[in-house]
């Protein structure tokens, strides 16, 4: 599907569950991934969802979620999606969750470059954005590297467990990506 040398990105299966589980079930990175309160959820339910998904694909109008791989032999890696599509002005933010042994790797700026490519080639969106939490290193230099420019910060917008902390935007338009 979408690819390159290394990293493969494409929809989840429900054999995904327990690898899905384990990305998405850790309560202190969902402080730093996600704006929404943590759910425990057991594996069955992340099962159950990605089962539905087999029968009742999501339209994919507003978000796209997707796996990311190893090319070489299907190592799971984590997760990027598009979300909160606008095609009436042309723009989404992009999102990605890596496992902790596979960060580090130049694995989430080829990831993000996979995400780039999809949206503004085959979704034809104008601009990008991502959003972080302003202590987030490693996302803020994987957007620079994927070249976002840093746009603004907002001071004080989530919580990240020990009070509000500043959230900084990075964006993107499809006439400074370089593919
Ligand atoms: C953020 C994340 C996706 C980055 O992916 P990654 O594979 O670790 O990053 P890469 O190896 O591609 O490195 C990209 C750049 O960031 C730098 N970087 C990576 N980890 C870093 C860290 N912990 N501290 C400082 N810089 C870091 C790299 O040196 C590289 O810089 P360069 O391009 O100038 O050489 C990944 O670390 C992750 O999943 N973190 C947890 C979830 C998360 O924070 N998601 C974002 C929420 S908005």
């Amino acid at each position: 599907m979408f690819a390159t040398d290394r990293v493969r990105l494409r929809p989840p299966t429900p054999d995904d569950a327990p690898n899905m589980f384990r990305l998405y079930g850790d309560p202190e990175l969902h402080l730093v991934t996600d704006g929404e309160p943590f759910l425990p959820r057991h594996v069955g339910q992340v099962r159950a969802r990605l089962e539905k998904q087999v029968t009742e694909p999501p339209d994919g109008q507003t978000a796209v979620s997707l796996l990311a791989e190893t090319v070489a032999d299907g190592t799971f890696l984590g997760g990027g999606s598009l979300w909160g599509v606008n095609p009436f002005n042309q723009y989404a933010h992009l999102g990605i969750s890596l496992l902790p042994e596979a960060r580090g790797q130049g694995y989430g700026t080829e990831v993000i470059q996979l995400l780039c490519r999809y949206g503004f080639r085959n979704r034809n969106l104008r601009r990008l954005e991502l959003e972080t939490l302003a202590s987030n290193t490693a996302m803020r230099r994987t957007a620079e590297t994927c070249g976002f420019t840093h746009e603004g910060t907002q001071r004080e917008r989530e919580y990240d467990g020990d009070g509000f902390a500043d959230m900084v935007i990075y964006g993107l338009l499809r006439r400074d990506w370089t593919p």
